[in-house]
């Protein structure tokens, strides 16, 4: 698949190169489209595994800040069982022993399998795990891969995933990021849809997490939340908040201090991933806030030059679905981003791809009037990922003109791949779901924004200046 996109990524490698090109685009790509309905519950992608209450949706994530621990999650769906996990670098040895905790939950009519989570840590890095969990004919066994450690010029590709849901697109979608190369996914929220429901019926949060098991059970998702997981019902008596959510999906806050599981970071590889959430408070002196101001001060891009942050509802989005969604975080965050020279912004929500140029509107207030986004090199490039294929359809009515800082934009589905090569470098693409087919058709090379500025490029080794020229990059592939 690398030979078939290197026509393309060579064009964009060119354009990088020379300053000031402006290549904005509206795709005008039209796709037939999977009809936007859920699979059926029967449908094969859902199967549940053989064996009396054996453990399904099998899911794991990060279990602490640098990656050598993960929480192992998974359902025992008709009675209580062990939360036990049995693991080893050997196959079929299973001679490690984790211990976890059990958790159930009831919305409206619906009643929740038992969900267990375990954390198994201590881990080496860039090692082959395999674990089972289970007992007798219900055991079932996995592997996971840890990552490499952290390191200024550990390689590692993640994939990015948003809005992905449980329809036929949607399993194109998982199909083709699992032949991706993509060693862990960065989610940028809304899972299942099953608020889509009557009733929110948690039986849709089942069958997606049987669906996206054949990934998740296999290498971490990164989680974070969209508005399909707020599930406010105070009409079905449920007052609480994103509730099968975090009772289903774990994630190592407290590893980055922060006081809630829906804004955390982690750090894999070479990279610090901060996620955000969309729909919790995150003005002036909330916890969200405190949080990450403290969390951006704790950015090392001498340990992870890459910095990204994960948020659900975009702050550049030119489409006319969601239009100025994210413009609240927007005004909240962006100074932020521009001054810690944040390198990529991943969003969701947005049922379409969209990449924005490198661009601030940070000198906008009520009081200036300086209203348009302007080109800025310490400012993040913007991505809407939010075309995973869920059941409420393609958003493609994108505003007219496209606006200067939108670079690519197209109303298909798919996902993409992030592969960081070293500390300057990072080679991006956006793979559209062409009726069954995978088309890489977003291909960009990153330069990192504290380590390819001028003044410290000079100061790196001749080692990782070969990867300046196209040459040397192309090498890496
Ligand atoms: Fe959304």
């Amino acid at each position: 698949m690398r030979g078939l996109g290197f026509a393309a990524l060579s064009l964009h490698v060119l354009l990088c190169l020379v300053n000031g090109v402006s290549s904005r685009r509206t795709s005008s790509y039209v796709r037939s489209e999977f009809p936007s309905t859920d699979m059926p519950l029967d449908s094969e992608w859902f199967a549940t595994p053989k064996g009396y209450n054996a453990p399904q949706q099998v899911h794991i994530t990060q279990g602490d800040y640098d990656g050598k621990a993960v929480i192992i999650s998974w359902v025992t769906p008709s009675e209580p069982a062990p939360s036990q996990v049995f693991y080893s670098k050997e196959e079929n040895r299973y001679d490690q022993k984790a211990e976890g905790t059990m958790t159930n939950y009831t919305f409206y009519d619906y009643k929740s399998g038992y969900i267990h989570h375990c954390l198994v840590d201590g881990l080496q890095y860039n090692t082959k795990y395999y674990y089972k969990i289970g007992t007798g004919d219900s055991a079932r066994e996995f592997w996971f891969q840890t990552p490499p450690a952290i390191d200024i010029d550990a390689s590692y590709t993640f994939g990015i995933i948003g809005d992905l849901g449980q329809t036929f697109n949607s399993l194109s979608t998982l199909q083709h990021y699992l032949k991706s190369g993509g060693e862990s996914v960065l989610f940028v929220g809304d899972l299942s849809y099953a608020d889509r429901y009557q009733h929110n019926d948690g039986i849709r949060w089942d069958s997606w997490g049987r669906f996206v098991e054949r990934s998740t059970a296999y290498q971490p998702w990164i989680w974070n939340s969209g508005n399909h997981e707020i599930e406010y019902r105070p009409d079905l008596g449920e007052t609480s908040t994103f509730k099968p959510y975090l009772h289903r999906y774990s994630t190592p806050y407290l590893a980055s201090k922060s006081s809630s599981p829906m804004w955390y970071a982690v750090r894999r590889a070479s990279a610090h991933i901060i996620v955000l959430s969309s729909y919790s408070p995150f003005v002036k002196y909330t916890p969200q806030w405190m949080w990450l101001k403290g969390e951006l001060k704790r950015v090392d891009r001498e340990k992870t030059p890459w910095l990204i942050v994960l948020m659900h509802a975009p702050m550049y989005n030119s489409n006319d679905a969601h239009f100025m969604e994210g413009e609240s975080m927007r005004a909240a965050f962006e100074k932020w981003f521009v001054k810690y020279k944040v390198d990529l912004v991943f969003a969701g929500h947005v049922h379409a791809y969209e990449r924005s140029y490198r661009i601030s509107n940070i000198n906008y207030n009520v009081t200036s009037g300086n209203r348009y986004p302007v080109p800025d090199k310490s400012a993040p490039v913007y991505i809407t990922v939010g075309d995973g294929g869920n059941q409420e359809g393609l958003a493609w009515r994108f505003s007219d003109p496209q606006p200067d800082y939108s670079a690519f934009r197209e109303a298909s589905y798919g996902h993409s791949t992030l592969q960081l090569i070293n500390r300057t470098h990072a080679v991006y693409q956006w793979n559209r779901n062409d009726d069954g087919k995978h088309v890489p058709t977003d291909n960009v090379v990153f330069h990192n924004q504290y380590w390819a500025s001028n003044t410290r490029r000079r100061r790196l080794k001749k080692k990782h200046l070969r990867y300046e020229s196209l040459e040397g990059l192309m090498s890496m592939l």
